[in-house]
């Protein structure tokens, strides 16, 4: 990995500016094992739960190509997983486990079914050897559950009663449609304490039709499932620059929506982002793709002569200025 492309996330050091999101090829050991023998600069876990799950039925994840837009393919994933995961005590044990000997952060994420569940799963990577703890107040794929995320008290109620300490504590967020709604959220950050955002999360009840066959792609909930790839990619950068303009440095944010190059790593470093992770395009390309982003970030990087990526993070410039 180049100079230019290490970054800091919540006070922790990343070796460069590109990993895994949680979600994607990172349930079992085994596939936390060969994210961390690839060019992602941490491992993320898939979001655990009380119990194992075994997820919504299947198909529940489809890829397609949308169109495309400057001389660019846009793809697009649509899933609905239900959170499989093999339940919160293996994940502690996991992080134990890739920990030993892999030299680079580990991150737990966790999704509580019930507010209550999320004091015991946080406790529980608090204690271990997990270095941060993404609690995931986003996921979309819950029938009959409300999307925590657009619920501000029922956050607030969530970090009242998580242990914050020592590990530090990142939110991952839903897409917000609205500037007020990136102002309360960010309160809520900066009043917990709250070290970093990860944003966004994939967008809730999309629906995309195979018209030959007249049905959805996915079959949970009657076809709808999240939207994830290039694209989403701008909702996810105006998220990641609201938060910035608010959160200025003080809060890490780590981008996350349709990042397939360096170059679509360089927007999200413009607009803010301390780093990004990859989803679709991982679960496309497998783990040769880490390092490919980051070495075609770096060489942008290189190109246009920033030394760092604090040198350019947040520099995005503005017609008319
Ligand atoms: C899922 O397992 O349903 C996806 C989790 C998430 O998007 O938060």
């Amino acid at each position: 990995m180049g100079e230019r492309t290490k970054t800091i996330v919540a006070g922790i050091a990343f070796d460069s500016y590109v990993m895994n999101a949680s979600g994607v090829r990172d349930t079992t050991l085994e596939e936390l094992k060969a994210i961390a023998d690839s060019g992602s600069s941490a491992v993320v876990m898939k979001s655990s739960t009380m119990e194992p799950r075994q997820g919504n039925p299947e198909p529940r994840y489809a890829y397609f190509i949308l169109g495309s837009s400057r001389g660019r393919e846009v793809q697009g994933s649509l899933q609905c997983m239900g959170l499989p995961n093999e339940g919160y005590r293996k994940y502690v044990k996991f992080a134990r486990i890739i920990k030993t000997g892999c030299g680079k952060p580990v991150f737990a994420s966790v999704a509580g079914l019930s507010e209550k569940d999320y004091p015991i799963l946080v406790g529980a990577f608090q204690d271990g050897e997990a270095d941060a703890i993404e609690v995931n107040v986003s996921c979309p794929n819950l029938e009959g559950k409300a999307l925590i995320g657009y619920d501000f008290d029922q956050v607030r109620r969530i970090l009242d009663k998580i242990p914050k300490q020592p590990k530090p504590i990142g939110l991952k967020l839903p897409p917000y449609l609205e500037q007020r709604q990136i102002q309360e959220m960010a309160d809520i950050v900066k009043k917990y304490g709250i070290s970093f955002i990860t944003c966004i999360n994939s967008i809730p009840n999309a629906l995309v039709i195979d018209g030959t066959q007249e049905r959805p792609l996915i079959r949970p909930k009657k076809g709808l499932g999240a939207l994830c790839g290039g694209c989403i990619k701008p909702v996810a950068l105006g998220n990641v620059k609201m938060f910035y303009d608010i959160l200025r440095g003080k809060v890490s944010i780590i981008g996350v929506g349709g990042i397939s190059s360096g170059s679509d790593a360089f927007d999200f470093l413009l607009t803010g982002a301390d780093a990004v992770q990859i989803g679709t395009c991982f679960e496309k390309q497998g783990p040769a793709c880490f390092a490919r982003i980051n070495r075609e970030l770096e060489e942008i990087l290189e190109r246009k002569g920033y030394k760092s990526i604090e040198q350019a993070r947040g520099k995005l410039k503005f017609l008319g200025e």
